[in-house]
């Protein structure tokens, strides 16, 4: 699809950002496909931490990187992304990504909240390998999605070892979904 909507531009642009051996984290698991293209990139020597509130998206995500070969590379962790520091065992990841609102094909009602994805923005922030890259995808379209996308792309324009570009259809009958690229300093 021309223009690539947020996901496809982001796994593009990602793909010569990775390199084969890296540490990654997919924030929201979902049904596994950010999760998947992050463990094909690492390869067999990467590791991808990917992390769901939902048991639903963990069964998910196992299930299609059962069926891609892919499950040795990724520790899948049932809980908050807002514990992200506590989850990684001192390794810096050279990319994290954040898909946020709800599970496609799940709970429309079980959104991202504003709170548990800045707290987990900060810690993001903080345990990014210099000049790692932080990728989050806002969804202003859903109920709630629009203060959330907001807050998040105020806080991390507040972010000063970040440098940050916002990608986005214009023109839209809704409030287009948004990819927020930043790369931290080093
Ligand atoms: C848009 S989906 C993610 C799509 C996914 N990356 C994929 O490739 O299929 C958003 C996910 O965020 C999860 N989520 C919501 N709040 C969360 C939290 N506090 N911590 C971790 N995951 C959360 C939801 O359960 C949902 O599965």
């Amino acid at each position: 699809m021309f223009p690539p909507r947020p996901t496809e531009l982001l796994h593009l642009l990602l793909k010569s950002e990775i390199a084969a051996g890296d540490f990654a984290i997919d924030a929201t698991a979902g049904n596994g496909h950010d999760t998947a293209f992050l463990a094909h990139i690492v390869g067999e020597t990467g590791k991808v931490l990917a992390i769901d509130i939902q048991a639903q998206a963990i069964e998910s995500t196992s299930a299609r990187l059962e069926s891609e070969g892919l499950r040795d590379r990724v520790k899948l962790h049932h809980g908050c992304h807002a514990d992200l520091a506590n989850l990684v065992g001192g390794k810096s990841p050279s990319v994290i990504i954040f898909n946020l609102g709800y599970l496609p094909g799940g709970d429309h009602g079980m959104i991202t909240h504003r709170e548990n994805t800045l707290k987990a923005l900060d810690a993001a922030s903080e345990i990014l390998v210099p000049g790692g890259v932080l990728a989050v995808i806002c969804y202003p379209g859903h109920n709630g999605g629009a203060e959330e996308a907001a807050a998040v792309e105020a806080f991390i324009a507040t972010l000063a070892a970040h440098r940050t570009a916002r990608y986005g259809m214009l023109a839209t009958e809704k409030p287009a979904p948004f990819l927020l690229l930043s790369r931290k300093s080093g």
